[in-house]
């Protein structure tokens, strides 16, 4: 898996190009890398009624659960920032759902790559097992 990790990068950062984000100015590109070796891309889409923007991280989750793609085990984030940007609390609890072991890999223009999991960005995270365990 870690030998497509800067083919990972990169695909995340072509996917930067595509971002509709004309109200922050603030473009994100995501790819995420499936069990399969299927890469799905994504990028931060707003709108005049800023509350409904999505991230790029989560279009690009939603693409992957479109095209069947298989288990998530790694995404890419890259942004134009100098220094690596964490994916957002939303998307944290959108991930977590698909794989909480999910390598993240956040890369700026600069500078070193944040690389972490989701487990670790989510501790004590909101999942199926609260669910199960308070039906009434
Ligand atoms: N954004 C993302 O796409 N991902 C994140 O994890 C953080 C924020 C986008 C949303 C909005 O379009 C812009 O960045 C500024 O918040």
């Amino acid at each position: 898996m870690e030998e497509r990790f800067s083919e990972l990068v990169q695909l995340a950062r072509e996917a930067m190009e595509a971002a509709h984000a004309p109200y922050s100015r603030f473009h994100v590109g995501a790819a995420i890398l499936t069990e399969s070796g299927e890469v799905v891309t994504g990028c931060n889409v707003e709108n005049a009624s800023y509350g409904l923007t999505i991230c790029a991280e989560r279009t690009a989750m939603c693409r992957a659960v479109v095209q069947r793609a298989s288990r998530p085990v790694a995404i890419a984030i890259a942004t134009r920032t100098p220094t690596a940007t964490p994916p957002c609390g939303a998307c944290r609890q959108f991930l977590y759902e698909f794989n909480p072991d999910m390598i993240v890999l956040a890369v700026g223009t600069q500078g070193a790559t944040l690389r972490t999991t989701l487990r670790e960005l989510l501790p004590g995270a909101f999942d199926t097992e609260q669910l199960d365990s308070n039906r009434p």
